[in-house]
Order: C-alpha cells, then structure tokens, then sequence
C-alpha cells in the first residue's frame, strides 16, 4: 500500500519541490492519471452517442465519474450533477441559466470576499438584466458577517452567492446558517466549493444550499472539468447556457425542445477523459480518513503560525487558528511586494502564491493591495513547513 504522498507521482518525484500553492492548483493523483490514460490507451469513444461496445464503456465510465462526484458531493441523485469545464463555467452557468428567470429589480447578494468568478458573473447579469446586486461584508478576519444577512434580504431577493472557503484567508463561511436564513424566506444559495473539495467530501443535503461548484485541478484532478451541482427541481427550471448535440430531445427550424438535467447543460463532446479522471479523483478522496487528515492540516497551519508568530515584519490576513478555517494563509512583509517574496521563496524551491488572489474587493476590505499566499492540501508534511521556514528566513535577510 502507497503513503498518501506517495500516491501523488509530482510529490513523489520530487519535481512539485516544497509545493505550497495548493489554492491554486493541487497536485494529481496517480489514481487520476492511471484512469485518464486507461481511458485514452484502451481506445476512447465519444459518450451519449455510439452503440459499439467501446461508446457503451466510456458513457458508462463516464456516466461513473458523474456518480462519484454525487456521492463526494453528498448528493443522492447523480443527474443533479452537470459536468463543466471550471468552477468558473459552473457559476456562469448559474448567472445565465437561474438568471434568465430573474426580472429586473430582483436582487442577488454576494460576498465582500468572493472569487472575481463569484462576482464578474453576477455583474455581467445585473448589466444584461437589470438584477440589483447587494454585498454582503466580511468581518476583520473575512468572515461574511452572517448578522448583516437579514437586514440584506428584501421580497426581491433571489439568490445569495458565497464561498464555502476564502481562496485568500481560509475562512469558512458557516453555509448551514446562510442557507437557514435564505431557506425561511425562498431565497436560493450557491455556494463556490472550489477551495473547501480539496479538504474532504462535503455534504450539500446537510448544507442546505440549491448550487454548489467545485473545480477537478483543486481536488487532485485534471484541469479543465469542473462541477455543478444543483437540485433536481431548481436545474429543470434552469435554461441551457450554451446549445449544441446532445443537450435535445428534438429540432426542428421551428424550435428545439431540450433534454432534461444534466444533459441540456452539457452542449457537445463534454470533457470526457478530464470527467473520467475527477470521478477517481474522488473515489479516492472517498476511501480517506478524513478527521485524521484534517487533523494533520491542522497541525501543520499551527506550525506555520508559530513560525510568523516569531518574525516580526510578518502579518498574518484573517483568521488565527481556528477550527472555522482553511490551511490556507495569507500575509505581508512589511514594505515588501509579495511578487519579489515569491520569485525569492521559489528560486529556494517553495511554491508560493502573491498578488491579489482574483479577489480584489477583498484586499479592498481588508486594507491590502495584495498578500503573498501558503496553501497547504493533505500531502504536505512537517518537512515542508522547515524548507518554507529556512526559505523565508533567507528571504528576509536578503530583503533586510
Ligand atoms: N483561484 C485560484 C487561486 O486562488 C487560482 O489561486
């Protein structure tokens, strides 16, 4: 039996170094390859189409990887999940297929500390639309302030849009309470999962939520795919985004009538080998033990804490360690650009990100123009805080 690391062949190889920008991109597992080259090496076919023997086995691989992706998901029936090509596309499909029921003057709310792909999708309806978007502000530490709610919620509120996890705090946002409140008052949610999938299943029954999104390349898997799932109620009501094979049931010049969920959502060849490889993506992070590993993130933030605790030119962004946070951690050097920290961190082999974080409103709130960025996933290990630790101790000599 492989260590978990050793299932990741870029960790294992040596060659991701000291990999600290798991925010960004995680590492593939091997299990994700193997099945992804299993599928092209055994002899592809397009799914949903052929009757040969080798179409029947990729729509059923295929179909497969939709299964494993409800059952990650917590998700019961596996024809709520829409295969996409990002997370980004998952949100944008939102905005086009939710939003095209939506009338002008109805309201959606986002969060202060969104993505740019939970905020750009939404101003792009409000500019086509006439939908109003109202903000809903994060605390000192990037918390949404859950207590600001209420007052948000109008007769035309339709959607709340919020991230389960900040791509640059780490904070978790308490998803069950904003779906409480929204659910009293017909209000859909959707939740961007893109940063909270790579730290264990999630349970959207539990959530409460209508919407939820995650990206394959942030949980092990290929680039290029990514996830929606939503309700089978609230996706039948839902118009196509784009039109193409495959997502009809018949055309004629006249009109098309459209396939049912998941199918009218997914026009043309969908990603079919990137799908495949999410699917084993996910049986293995099903098979984890996820409290152990979680517990391990922990530790590890922990040790990162302590290291800044030490430097005084470091500021720690967001929250301090907590249970209701991410092992994701952003902060600054004082008088230092977090673009020259990152060149100097990775010529000494640690893989950092700095800059805005595609979340400019949130530097806004918290007072930053941008913020260098450790993010960890559950391969990292202790040696990997003591290679960040003497790489930003030689960092800051050089800037001294
Ligand atoms: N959203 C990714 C990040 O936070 C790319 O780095």
């Amino acid at each position: 039996m492989l260590s978990l690391r050793d299932q990741f062949p870029s960790l294992a190889s040596g060659l991701a170094g000291t990999y600290l920008d798991n925010a960004a991109t995680t590492q593939a597992a091997g299990a994700s390859l193997a099945r992804m080259a299993s599928f092209e090496t055994g002899g592809r076919a397009n799914v949903k189409r052929g009757i040969y023997p080798l179409a029947t086995q990729a729509t059923a691989a295929f179909e497969n990887a939709r299964a494993a992706l409800a059952r990650y998901l917590g998700a019961e029936n596996p024809n709520e999940v829409v295969f996409t090509s990002s997370a980004t596309a998952a949100i944008n499909l939102v905005a086009h297929g939710f939003g095209a029921g939506l009338s002008p003057g109805d309201e959606i709310i986002i969060g202060e500390g969104e993505h740019h792909a939970n905020i750009v999708p939404w101003q792009i309806l409000r500019d086509r639309a006439g939908v109003v978007l109202k903000v809903l502000p994060v605390d000192d530490e990037g918390y949404p302030r859950l207590d600001a709610l209420d007052g948000l919620i109008t007769a035309r509120t339709r959607l709340i849009a919020v991230t389960h996890a900040s791509n640059v705090t780490g904070a978790v946002t308490d998803v069950a309470a904003v779906c409480d409140i929204a659910r009293g008052k017909g209000v859909r949610v959707l939740v961007d999962g893109a940063q909270m999938a790579a730290h264990g299943p999630v349970d959207v029954a539990t959530l409460g939520c209508d919407f939820y999104v995650v990206t394959g390349h942030k949980m092990f898997g290929p680039t290029g795919i990514g996830v929606l799932w939503a309700r089978a109620a609230v996706l039948d009501a839902m118009a196509p985004f784009m039109g193409g094979g495959e997502m009809i049931r018949r055309v004629t010049f006249d009109e098309t009538i459209f396939a049912p969920p998941p199918h009218r959502f997914e026009a043309g060849t969908p990603p079919i080998t990137q799908a495949i490889g999410l699917g084993a993506a996910a049986d293995l992070l099903l098979g984890l033990e996820w409290p152990e590993i979680r517990a391990h993130e922990q530790v590890l933030l922990g040790m990162l804490m302590e290291r800044f605790a030490d430097r005084d030119r470091v500021t720690v962004i967001g929250p301090g360690a907590t249970a209701k946070r991410l092992p994701i951690l952003s902060f600054t050097i004082a008088g230092v650009h977090p673009h020259d920290i990152c060149e100097l961190m990775g010529a000494r082999g640690v893989a950092l990100r700095g800059g805005h974080h595609c979340a400019q409103p949130l530097m806004d709130r918290l007072g930053v123009a941008a913020t260098t960025r450790a993010s960890l996933a559950l391969y990292n290990i202790p040696s990997d805080i003591e290679a960040f630790t003497a790489a930003l101790d030689e960092t800051l000599e050089v800037l001294a």
